[in-house]
């Protein structure tokens, strides 16, 4: 297991100068799921991991309520933005406005497959145009001195023979980027929705380590099937991080273990009583402005995960609570049934 003491300021020996240590563990961006909310009560188990926003598209940043888009809590670093966009100028002035907002990284988004990203050429579908991806990195990286980093698959459907894959990762890297995260699946562009796209196509670890083996100067973090610390140090001997999704979310527990199973720190003793009494001011504080508790509560569920008394915990959260005159009275009697735990 490789060990950091600081996550934002030590580098993992072997990778890129730029490439912090707490890219050893990262929590995927994950639309609808890894909003601001999520990500708070994630950082309240892990200091270190890395987490990451939902994909925003430049579209929505330089046309939308980009101060809505960026916001976050300060807690919440080392924090990584994802873009949608294949318009060098446009990514360039997003990474920037990242940037401004001190985001830690930004990440280009080339492995999402969905329909309507494909329409508007974000995503997947960039595989296919190695040279305009590396343009966009170019460009973004011009903009800004935060590490540029894109997250891919390991192929589409029609181009995904490793050589293609080699040439993709060697065109963007000529442009200047050396972080990629490689989720090991290709994707299917036509026939297969997103969540079929997480699931049908069998991963292939040994096509990502190839990667490893074959730009030794470039780090790679890996993803997508990741479930148990023993698999994440066992692909750590190989990668120079891994990246979890669902089972992060579905199974947030697991961030509490995080700090040190991974990053070699001592336990921090937290209990699932603690986390949510530490998140309940958070609540308060977002209902007076006016957010509806559901919003952060939905994002919640998970921490009871295999605990005894996770049936009701979540009936109270995800069912009680919307009837209630009183929601956060509801949200108490939640972190009541895990008795302190
Ligand atoms: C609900 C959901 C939304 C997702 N949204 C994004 C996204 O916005 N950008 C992206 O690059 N990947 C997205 N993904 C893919 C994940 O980042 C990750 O690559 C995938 O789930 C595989 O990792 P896992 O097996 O650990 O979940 C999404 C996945 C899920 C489940």
């Amino acid at each position: 297991m490789r060990q950091v003491t600081n996550c934002t300021e030590t580098t993992i020996k072997g990778t890129q100068p730029n490439y912090t240590g707490s890219s050893l563990f990262s929590v995927a961006p994950m639309m609808d799921w890894t909003d601001r909310h999520f990500r708070y009560f994630a950082r309240l188990m892990t200091q270190h991991a890395l987490l990451y926003t939902e994909m925003v598209t430049t579209g929505a940043l330089l046309y939308g309520d980009a101060k809505r888009y960026l916001a976050y809590d300060q807690s919440e670093h080392p924090i990584a933005i994802q873009l949608g966009g294949s318009n060098p100028s446009d990514l360039a002035k997003c990474a920037k406005l990242a940037e401004e907002a001190g985001y830690d990284e930004v990440n280009l988004n080339v492995g999402c497959p969905s329909d309507r990203v494909q329409n508007n050429m974000i995503g997947a579908c960039l595989m296919a145009h190695p040279q305009l991806v590396a343009n966009c990195v170019k460009a973004m990286q011009d903009a800004v001195s935060i590490p540029v980093t894109v997250k891919h698959r390991i192929g589409i459907n029609g181009r995904d023979s490793y050589a293609e894959l080699a040439d993709f990762v060697d065109v963007i890297a000529q442009a200047g980027c050396s972080q990629f995260t490689v989720h090991a699946r290709i994707a299917v562009l036509e026939g297969l929705s997103p969540k079929e796209n997480r699931e049908a196509p069998p991963l292939r670890y040994d096509i990502a380590a190839q990667l490893v083996n074959d730009f030794p100067d470039l780090s790679f973090v890996v993803n997508g099937g990741i479930k148990t610390f023993e698999q994440c140090n066992e692909h750590l001997k190989t990668f120079a991080g891994v990246m979890l999704g669902r089972e992060a979310y579905h199974n947030s527990w697991m961030l509490a273990q995080v700090d040190e199973h991974i990053f070699g720190q001592p336990n921090n003793r937290l209990t699932r009583t603690q986390v949510l009494n530490a998140l309940r001011p958070y609540i308060e504080k977002n209902q007076r402005a006016g957010t509806n508790i559901h919003h952060i509560t939905r994002h919640i569920l998970g921490i009871a995960q295999g605990f005894p008394g996770s049936r009701r915990f979540r009936q109270l959260l995800s069912s009680d609570i919307f009837k209630a005159e009183n929601p956060l009275k509801v949200y108490d009697q939640a972190v009541e049934t895990l008795q302190g735990r």
